[in-house]
């Protein structure tokens, strides 16, 4: 399966709310947080699609990242449910640690809900670790957050912005996206 993952924009927010209000149930952000996210310069948020259906968002994802903080947040990550376990959740979160080094962060952090095995094997998969416990931090159910944090290997990127639109061979290796200038990256499960 290939995906294409591209910068998102306020324009996204109908089709990213249609997959947050079908994904979380108690805890959907409103339209009105999801736009502030999607505006703010602070963020950089993703879209994926399949190449062959470009207006058919299937997964989103963001980051709150400051230019020149030392330190980033994964804000949220949704896959539709048709889409998972194909790497694409992976894929997204490897490209948003990207930006964030290039950002300046030398330490990703998330929160994850301790109901959520799936979404913590992921992180964990990409190195993150638990640092802490936030207990009853979602409400309601008063569910524990599991606060993880990743310190990100500086390393050059795979390609560089100019190479970004090149042809497709170059983006194959699954959830080796990097990203520069706009992304343009692809996630690809063989
Ligand atoms: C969590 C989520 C983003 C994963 O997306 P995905 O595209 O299915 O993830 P991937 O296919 O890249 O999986 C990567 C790894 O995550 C782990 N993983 C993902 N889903 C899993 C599940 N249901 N059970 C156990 N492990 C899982 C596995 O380690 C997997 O590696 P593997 O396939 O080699 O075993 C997706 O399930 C989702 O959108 N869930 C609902 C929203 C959510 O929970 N968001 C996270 C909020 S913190």
């Amino acid at each position: 399966m290939t995906w294409q993952l591209r910068r998102a924009f306020p324009a996204d927010i109908d089709s990213i709310m249609h997959i947050e209000t079908s994904v979380f149930d108690t805890d959907a952000w409103s339209k009105d947080t999801m736009m502030g996210e999607l505006s703010s310069e602070m963020c950089w948020y993703v879209v994926a699609f399949r190449p062959e259906t470009p207006d058919s968002i299937e997964a989103y994802a963001g980051l709150h990242a400051p230019h020149g903080s030392a330190t980033a947040d994964i804000q949220t990550i949704a896959v539709a449910p048709e889409s998972r376990r194909g790497g694409l959740g992976r894929a997204i979160v490897r490209t948003l640690i990207n930006e964030a080094v290039k950002r300046g962060a030398t330490e990703v952090f998330l929160e994850v809900r301790a109901d959520n095995p799936g979404a913590e094997n992921l992180y964990r998969s990409l190195g993150f670790q638990q640092i802490a416990m936030r207990k009853g931090y979602y409400q309601p159910g008063n569910v524990d957050a599991l606060v993880m944090r990743l310190t990100p290997a500086r390393r050059k990127p795979a390609f560089t912005a100019t190479d970004n639109h090149s042809s497709h061979a170059q983006h194959e290796a699954r959830g080796e996206a990097s990203v520069g200038g706009e992304l343009s990256s692809e996630a690809e499960e063989s």
